[in-house]
């Protein structure tokens, strides 16, 4: 099983960025997590990141027939990009949505999802163990 993990703007900065909301452990820690997660699951796991929208797109467009699942953290995006909800329509993979902080109980705009809306699965709120999750209910579901 082959996972995309795409990741949006900014989570380049963790360790640095409010680290009050996401904690002092920096992007490499995040995908050497996310690695050790994907041995243990017996999984290949493929990591992008990109603070740019269209690079973005490109990044699911080129999931499609090749890719069994896509876990996503849209960042930002989330809150503005039809395009990425879009893609994710497009492509047809199977699709989990993950935010490190609980942005239910965030500002008012961090309240609608759209990439959430082309998602079967949603792991919010859990820090780096959301990534584990959704790639565990991808080894389960895709
Ligand atoms: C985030 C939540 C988003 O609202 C925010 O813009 C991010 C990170 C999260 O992982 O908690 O950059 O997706």
């Amino acid at each position: 099983m082959k996972l995309l993990i795409v990741n949006g703007p900014n989570l380049n900065m963790l360790g640095i960025r409010e680290k009050h909301l996401y904690g002092t452990r920096d992007y490499a820690a995040l995908c050497a997590y996310i690695q050790q997660k994907a041995k243990e699951l017996g999984v290949e796991a493929e990591i992008f990141q990109s603070n740019h929208e269209g690079a973005i797109v490109d990044a699911i467009q080129g999931a499609y027939q090749r890719v069994d699942g896509i876990v996503i953290n849209p960042a930002a995006y989330t809150h503005t990009s039809v395009a990425i909800l879009d893609a994710l329509k497009a492509v047809q993979v199977p699709a989990a949505e993950v935010h490190l902080t609980d942005v239910t109980r965030r500002e008012p705009f961090r309240q609608i999802s759209y990439a959430g809306m082309a998602c079967q699965a949603h792991f919010i709120g859990l820090g780096f163990e959301g990534y584990g999750k959704a790639m565990e209910w991808m080894k389960e579901n895709a």
